[in-house]
């Protein structure tokens, strides 16, 4: 290996940062710092929101049941095909769950989405889908006589389901600003796209990542209570009863039936009644394709990460108190989310004491020659943004503890902030410990090491194996005759191979 070990952080030193760069370094560290405090605040007022979502007339947090109606067993088996669509790529896949409890093997291709499709029209969206869809199956089954495939679709963006094959889109979210799909069912035009090039599958469930990430996580682990995506977007799904949802009231279902929630958390605090908002914060949300939503989507996401640091930075330097990159072209610097989370995670990440990787990496990308003070404010920023996002993702996940009762929890996590972020598992473990009051680990054990109460841990693969699961589920509660939520059970199992009595695409539990 060439070059030095990467050490786990450097210690930094702010010796040589003049007075004035000091104070502003410290201005933006009352800005971004959310103490124990206000960590509890948050958490108490999310409780209350997420409550409020579940009622009859709602709240900003919309709370979407998603008529995925309790975990699975393990025992799950048959060939279902799961389709991703993610900010940044398609993802195709044929999951086969086994007889093994909890095994399953998956085949995927993945496709990128290209950037004109965000804000291009819905025909060419459905058309793209479908088309990767065909392809992936004249691929990998050429010359089969197949029988319709079950298929999970992971949309991962608000949506009201009666069903769960139907789905109305509430907004667009993550960049997202296609024309004429927003208030309308996403389903029907899909499945009209599919139909046009004779594509063999049966649409069985749409979900949401994080309904996926829940449900996978839990096929391997009977402790999972909650799936959460932190990424380009941020969400948790957790199992409810049926029971605590006046909204469903008037459905008559079994108090005691579980169903998971969608929270689509990332519509906290749209009211900015708790939240923390910064100056920059505020441009973020104006300047964006739908202001005034996902108001703590916007100072968690890896999508808005970046742009917030580059927010503070083009400010710092038009600020004649400042000035930082004084006589410097800034013109790269000015172009809006030029500056992506990964450029954070690779400051966080820089391991040299002088900051050189982030010194080249400005003046590779953005033709700017930091000196050593404006590096270490570089530096302390990046480390501000990506602590506020870990700490106010953990009030989330707090939250929905606390409503549920739970003191010991595992949660499953997805998305490229919680799996590349440098220290944001820790960060926000050390946020659920302040907010839970933890002074012990489980069993009296120290903290950490996989003692604390509540655990945020990698998920399994949410938008496949969860997908391929829902999908699983829902045709045996079909079969088992428990309609809640299926539109048309017949239509459901026609041509799959789940209608044949006989054959084994659903067992029941063993
Ligand atoms: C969407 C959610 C999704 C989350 C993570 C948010 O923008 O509204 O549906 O779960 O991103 O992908």
């Amino acid at each position: 290996m060439v070059g030095p070990r990467r050490q786990p952080s450097r210690k930094g030193s702010m010796a040589d940062v003049p007075h004035d760069m000091l104070q502003e370094i410290k201005r933006l560290e009352d800005m971004f710092t959310v103490d124990t405090t206000k960590l509890k605040a948050i958490t108490d007022h999310c409780i209350s929101e997420l409550t409020k979502g579940l009622s009859k007339e709602g709240g900003s947090i919309p709370m979407n049941p998603t008529w995925c109606m309790g975990f699975p067993t393990g025992h799950e088996t048959g060939t279902f095909l799961a389709l991703d669509m993610g900010g940044t790529n398609l993802r195709v896949c044929e999951i086969r769950l086994p007889e093994e409890v909890g095994e399953f093997d998956i085949i995927q291709s993945k496709y990128r989405m290209p950037e004109e499709l965000k804000t291009g029209t819905a025909d060419e969206l459905w058309g793209y889908i479908a088309d990767c869809l065909q392809q992936f199956i004249e691929y990998h089954h050429e010359g089969e006589k197949l029988d319709q495939l079950p298929l999970g679709f992971t949309f991962s963006y608000p949506a009201t389901q009666d069903y769960i094959d139907h789905g109305v889109l509430q907004r667009w979210t993550k960049g997202f600003d296609i024309e004429g799909v927003e208030g309308k069912d996403v389903v029907p035009p899909f499945q009209a796209a599919v139909a046009e090039r004779g594509v063999p599958i049966k649409l069985t469930a749409l979900i949401n990542d994080t309904t996926g990430t829940l449900i996978a996580s839990a096929y391997t682990d009977p402790e999972m209570r909650i799936g959460c995506i932190f990424g380009t977007g941020c969400n948790a799904a957790y199992m409810e009863h049926c029971g605590e949802i006046p909204k469903l009231e008037h459905m008559h279902l079994d108090p005691q039936q579980e169903i998971a929630i969608n929270c689509e958390w990332g519509a906290f605090d749209n009211e900015h009644k708790v939240l923390p908002r910064t100056p920059y914060d505020v441009i973020v949300d104006k300047d964006s394709p739908r202001p005034g939503q996902q108001a703590f989507e916007k100072m968690i996401a890896g999508l808005y990460l970046g742009e917030l640091h580059r927010l503070v930075l083009v400010d710092l330097h038009e600020n004649p108190n400042v000035k930082i990159f004084e006589g410097q072209d800034i013109s790269a610097l000015k172009k809006p989310y030029s500056l992506d989370a990964s450029f954070l995670s690779d400051i966080e990440n820089d391991p040299y004491e002088n900051l050189q990787e982030t010194h080249d990496r400005f003046e590779s990308m953005l033709k700017i020659k930091c000196t050593k003070p404006e590096l270490e404010l570089i530096r302390r920023l990046a480390e501000l943004i990506g602590t506020r996002s870990a700490r106010l993702s953990a009030c989330g996940v707090a939250a929905i503890c606390k409503k549920k009762g739970y003191k010991t929890a595992h949660v499953g996590a997805d998305g490229s902030v919680f799996n590349k972020y440098p220290h944001f598992k820790a960060r926000g473990a050390q946020a659920l410990k302040e907010i839970l009051d933890w002074t012990t680990g489980r069993d009296g054990k120290p903290l950490g090491r996989g003692n604390d109460p509540v655990e945020i841990l990698p998920a399994e693969d949410g938008s496949g194996v969860g997908a391929a699961l829902i999908a699983a589920l829902t045709l045996k509660r079909v079969q088992e005759g428990n309609l809640a939520g299926i539109r048309d059970p017949e239509a459901m199992l026609r041509g799959t191979k789940a209608e044949k009595p006989g054959t084994k695409e659903v067992e029941p539990n063993k």
